[in-house]
């Protein structure tokens, strides 16, 4: 998939922009503050999934205006096409001159895939990051599990809010008998899902991540289901055996929403050994390995936007990087462009006060 055209309007600091970038490596480049996250940010947005910066999307309009507009032209293998995201309270999108009804359905239309520094969080922060990144992740291939995800949410409030406020044992085990089977279908394929995508994104984490240690070091995850060290049981019977717990804690103990995966570099964690590099190597791994994954089950190559990702890193991984996806349609931003310009082909453009020079 390429950008065609980026046209901004009253987002965050950007008045008006138009940006006409190339099919491979484009450099926004300037000093901080200038609103080169923005560019980025306004690009992630039409993937349909929230924002790695804004939960609230009215932040998004900038100061003093009322809406903000974004629209892009892209071409994917089968034909070109138009988007535009409205901002006002909340987001509008319009796909090929369609209104769709919610902009989550422009999930797996605009394949992107973004790295940025709060992305180390993913290593480093508990459990709620590598979770959000999976589901991210797989929510851009299978828009159907966003869906799933929704409903296991809506079910696990409902049994949440009854195992708080009940005080009766038998109403609360009657309720949980009553949703125990559909909560424990949904968990169960929300469990399967996150097998499948880790599966599958594993080989290309490997190689890459083996690429950007120059083959010194090597990665492995796993997936750690809470209350099952094993992963041998079904969920519905981890759901039942942790019951009286449930109970007495008055919440859920288990599920999707408190598994985690454990990511080891040369056999020992990442996030309790890890050095700083080779955390970011690993956050920058998943990311690139996550548009390898969404190149083969969606048959079109995501756009790659990277956020100041160059600066930190030596002459040989930033090589690395620059060589891995050179065929791809790819934006990068920092401060000081030297060094990734002497190493790759592309348009470079300069941002100050939201504007390009
Ligand atoms: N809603 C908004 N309206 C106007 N300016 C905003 C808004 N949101 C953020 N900004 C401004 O955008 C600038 C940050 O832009 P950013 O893209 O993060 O910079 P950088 O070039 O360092 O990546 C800050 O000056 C910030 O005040
Ligand atoms: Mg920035």
């Amino acid at each position: 998939m390429k950008i065609n055209k980026l046209e901004l309007k009253n987002y965050r600091n950007i008045e008006y922009m138009e940006l006409l970038p190339c099919d491979g490596v484009n450099i926004i480049y300037g000093e901080n503050a200038q609103g080169k996250t923005n560019i980025l940010e306004s690009i992630f947005l039409f993937t349909g999934l929230k924002s790695f910066r804004s939960s609230k999307d009215s932040e998004f309009v900038s100061f003093g205006k009322e809406f903000s507009k974004i629209n892009v032209d892209f071409s994917t293998a089968l034909r070109d096409q138009t988007a535009e995201i409205k901002i006002s309270d909340r987001r509008r999108a319009v796909l090929n001159g369609v209104t769709l009804a919610s902009p989550t359905a422009l999930m797996s239309k605009f394949p992107a895939s973004l790295f940025s520094p709060g992305f180390m969080t993913l290593i480093q922060n508990g459990p709620t990051e590598r979770r959000k990144f999976i589901d991210s992740a797989i929510c851009q291939i299978k828009p159907k599990y966003a869906l799933l995800l929704s409903e296991y949410n809506k079910l696990l409030k409902q049994r949440n809010a009854v195992l708080k406020d009940s005080e009766n044992y038998k109403d609360t085990k009657l309720f949980l008998d009553c949703i125990n089977e559909a909560f424990s279908n949904l968990g169960e394929e929300i469990y399967k899902e996150r097998k499948i995508y880790l599966d599958g994104i594993l080989p290309f984490v490997t190689e890459i991540y083996e690429g950007l240690s120059s083959g010194k070091e090597e990665i492995s995850f796993s997936y750690i289901r809470k209350g099952d060290k094993t992963g041998k049981y079904l969920f519905s019977e981890i759901i039942k055996s942790h019951e009286t717990a449930d109970i007495s804690a008055k919440m859920t103990l288990t599920g999707p929403h408190r598994d985690d995966i454990d990511i080891n570099i040369n056999g020992v964690s990442a996030r309790s050994f890890g050095s700083q590099g080779q955390k970011r190597s690993a956050a920058i791994a998943l990311k690139l390995a996550e548009a390898e994954v969404i190149k083969n089950f969606i048959g079109e190559q995501p756009v790659i936007l990277l956020d100041d990702v160059m600066s930190e890193l030596d002459a040989k991984r930033q090589d690395y990087i620059l060589n891995h996806i050179k065929d791809r349609q790819v934006f990068i931003t920092c401060c000081e462009p030297g060094s990734i310009l002497r190493m790759s082909e592309g348009k470079t453009f300069n941002i100050k006060d939201g504007r390009l020079l």
